[in-house]
């Protein structure tokens, strides 16, 4: 994974998670949209914050520090794992991380951007978990632009996909409602200012 991160710019592993794993996290997340627990998802941060939905239009859901649902604890815990290997690696000062639920209904999509950007440098890695029971024509890959050619990610059930926050990359219209958990491997401790 990191040689992986080191000379493409990213990582990705189909099938990191069996199929009935990814359908309790959609359940666990469909149970919290149905309660409304999701709002519309912003670009930018602090005082840039703004909702623009022709540039995204998700829902997203920031997840706890402390997961009470076991199998988002694990992901969660996977992902701290990750922060020394990450540092030991390429001599970072990586602390913490960011975590949300993104439910994309159809017709949704996140226009070309970057996840570390002007006035928030923190965000080193993207870290996605896509956990669509996805079949063609269901739309919402993700195009990642790197220097030499462009990749397509299908939001699979069960692929993890690991990128370099400052490469650009956008997510294709969904057709079929799209699941995946997102975060942010950060130089920074993250606040609770987000709940
Ligand atoms: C993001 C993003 C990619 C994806 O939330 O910033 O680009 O495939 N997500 O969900
Ligand atoms: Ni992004």
């Amino acid at each position: 994974m990191l040689s992986s991160i080191e000379h493409q710019g990213y990582y990705i592993q189909n099938e990191s998670k069996p199929s009935s794993v990814a359908a309790e996290l959609r359940a666990v997340m469909d149970e919290r949209y149905k309660d409304d627990k999701f709002k519309k998802a912003g670009i930018g941060s602090g005082e840039a914050f703004t909702i623009d939905e022709n540039v995204r239009n998700d829902s997203i859901l920031w997840i706890e520090n402390e997961p009470t649902n076991v199998l988002v604890k694990q992901y969660a815990d996977f992902i701290t794992d990750l922060l020394p290997q990450l540092n030991r690696y390429f001599f970072l000062p990586l602390k913490d991380k960011e975590l949300m639920f993104a439910i994309y209904e159809p017709g949704s999509f996140y226009k070309k951007h970057r996840d570390r950007f002007e006035q928030n440098q923190h965000r080193f890695f993207t870290a996605v978990l896509y956990l669509t029971d996805w079949k063609e024509g269901d739309g919402g890959e993700l195009l990642l632009y790197l220097p030499n050619e462009t990749i397509k990610v299908t939001p699979k059930a069960g692929t993890f996909l690991i990128f370099q926050s400052e490469l650009e990359h956008e997510v294709l219209p969904a057709v079929a409602r799209r699941y995946s958990i997102t975060g942010w491997i950060t130089d920074i401790p993250i606040g609770l200012t987000f709940l």
